[in-house]
């Protein structure tokens, strides 16, 4: 079930995806996956463990081949334009890529003069500022915390201002308030109108942040759409009323606080 986006203009797609297949061995991952992302949005490739979500990521940013079906990312075509495609994005996997010997700040002057940028020490401070990691910037980054990795994994994938990034289970195996701290880095792109597909597999991430949600179950999208749509999908809940009681994510956090970036693992 789809339910196409209101302003459906070509050059407002970032990432346009038809008939996407794939299959390893005698099983089929991806059985015709279509869903188009458009310009600066937030998209959430939401499905459980083995749904296919990191294969559509690798197809995505040309690191696997589809079997079947067309994908162009920021213009050009997967297949065909693959140097283009990696010039236009970043991809941030599951597992934090950062360097644990060096601090959080050389991390990303070596990435920025990896590019070949400008005045990496310049591009550095502002992403530490953005990430609210200055006051770790000296830091190690084997003392940072699994929040404070994935913040800085995040930020690095930033340099060069690449208009489409992947991250693929940004807050997997993280913890409640290392999770809120990534969705407001992940928030922020989004804003400064980086187009943002992530996977995952909790439901609440999705609805934190996600403009428009997509569902792979069994190799295909089976609904996307915003969550008021998703949510209209169901029948109107009966009207009952009863206390609000707490989540245990509020009551966990509300005992616990909010952590800022001086928190140590
Ligand atoms: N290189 C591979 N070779 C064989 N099977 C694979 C390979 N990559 C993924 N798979 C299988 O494809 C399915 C989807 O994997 P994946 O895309 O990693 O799912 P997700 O990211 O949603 O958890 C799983 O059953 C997985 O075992
Ligand atoms: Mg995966």
């Amino acid at each position: 079930m789809s339910i196409t986006p209101a302003t459906g203009q070509v050059e407002q797609t970032a990432i346009s995806v038809q008939g996407l297949e794939k299959s390893f061995g005698q099983v089929n991952v991806l059985r015709g996956v279509d869903l188009d992302v458009a310009r600066g949005d937030i998209f959430a490739l939401l499905g459980s463990n083995g749904a296919g979500k990191t294969t559509v990521v690798k197809i995505l940013s040309t690191l696997l081949r589809a079997d079947a079906g067309t994908a162009r990312v920021n213009g050009f075509d997967v297949r065909t334009q693959a140097a283009d495609v990696r010039a236009a994005i970043s991809l941030t996997g599951q597992f934090a890529a950062v360097d644990e010997i060096l601090t959080g700040r050389e991390n990303l002057v070596l990435v920025a003069r990896l590019r070949h940028l400008p005045g990496p020490g310049a591009i550095a401070d502002d992403l530490l500022r953005r990430f609210s990691l200055t006051e770790a910037a000296n830091r190690r980054v084997a003392t940072y915390s699994g929040g404070m990795r994935r913040r800085l994994d995040i930020a690095m994938s930033l340099i060069g201002n690449p208009p489409v990034i992947f991250l693929d289970e940004p807050t997997t195996g993280l913890d409640p308030e290392a999770r809120i701290e990534v969705w407001h880095a992940v928030k922020e792109l989004a804003e400064g109108g980086t187009t943002v597909l992530l996977t995952t597999q909790y439901l609440d991430e999705a609805e934190q942040l996600a403009d428009r949600i997509a569902i792979l179950h069994e190799g295909r999208i089976v609904v996307n759409g915003t969550l008021d749509e998703l949510r209209q999908l169901l029948p109107p809940a009966e009207i009952e009323y009863v206390e609000k009681r707490p989540t245990l994510e509020d009551v966990f956090l509300s005992l616990v606080g909010t952590r800022t970036d001086k928190g140590q693992r």
